[in-house]
């Protein structure tokens, strides 16, 4: 039997959220990162989010992680409203996350020990996840002594190690050279196959969000940043995430969604021009 909270069809929702921060020099200056945003992803759904930088990407998923408590608004998991941090969730950071003391197979334990697994079964769980993101003879390695991909592919296996039912991940692989990155993406469509979890995908990479997701959320620049527009993927799975760019379809769906964002990034890189001014 499903337990009662497991009885809602969205693994997250964000509801009507606004986010405002106090400026650091003048604390009686405030700004709105975000704001009256709803969001809802289904169990088992892959649901990208692009836009432009500084738009309040990243605000939005530390608000689903339950790291941030919003001005305004509300977080549900599976139904459920959420208050402290969110743990169900699994969280790919967008900057390198990984402890440089501990070496692979220690970082990728360290979720499994917080959370009471003996010594012995989390090496073993993170050995058989170290291996599965392509990692087995690396374990001993520390970060400083892989590249960057391999990384990200630590990083990726200290989520995973813990089972989320609901994958967060903040521009992932947007450091990562286009080969390993689409290597990576592909991995990662495999993995969630099999699995099935809810994702919230970030990234500023159209092309990305189309050849990963089941459904892609455009955001508006800044500030006050909110949905302008949200974009089914009907394209078949299996993908390949190279090869489905080269789908008539996928372009029709690229011309669609950049007809939207295009404005946005402009107005994206001015405002960050104006910022640094
Ligand atoms: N703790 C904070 N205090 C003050 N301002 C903040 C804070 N966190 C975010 N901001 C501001 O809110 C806006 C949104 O930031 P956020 O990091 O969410 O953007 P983003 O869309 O993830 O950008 P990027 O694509 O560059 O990662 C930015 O203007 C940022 O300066
Ligand atoms: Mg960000």
């Amino acid at each position: 039997m499903l337990a009662a909270t497991d009885m809602s069809d969205y693994a997250l929702e964000l509801l009507s959220i606004s986010c405002t921060f106090h400026s650091k020099d003048d604390p009686g200056q405030r700004y709105t990162a975000v704001a009256d945003t709803t969001l809802r992803i289904k169990a088992g759904e892959f649901v990208s989010v692009v836009g432009p930088t500084g738009c309040g990407k990243s605000t939005l998923l530390n608000v689903g992680a339950g790291l941030l408590e919003p001005s305004s608004g509300t977080v549900k998991v599976f139904g459920e409203t959420l208050a402290g941090v969110n743990a169900r969730a699994g969280y790919m950071f967008q900057t390198e996350a990984l402890m440089p003391w501990r070496s692979a197979v220690a970082n990728v334990m360290v979720g499994l020990q917080y959370r009471g697994v003996s010594d012995a079964d989390a090496r073993e769980q993170a050995e058989a996840w170290l291996s599965r993101v392509g990692l087995s003879g690396f374990g001993d390695r520390y970060p400083h002594q892989l590249s960057g991909g391999m990384r990200k592919r630590v990083a990726l296996a200290q989520t995973l190690v813990l089972d989320p039912d609901i994958i967060l991940m903040d521009e992932p692989f947007s450091a990562l050279d286009i080969q390993t990155r689409q290597l990576m993406e592909n991995e990662v469509l495999d993995i969630w196959s099999a699995k099935k979890k809810a994702v919230l995908f970030i990234t500023h990479d159209l092309d990305e969000a189309i050849a990963m997701s089941d459904r892609v959320v455009v955001l508006s620049a800044g500030p006050a940043t909110h949905p302008i527009g949200e974009f089914a993927i009907d394209l078949a799975r299996p993908r390949d995430v190279a090869e489905v760019r080269t789908q008539p379809r996928f372009v029709e769906l690229h011309t669609q969604i950049w007809e939207v964002l295009r404005d946005e990034v402009l107005k994206g890189y001015a405002q960050q021009l104006r910022k640094a001014a």
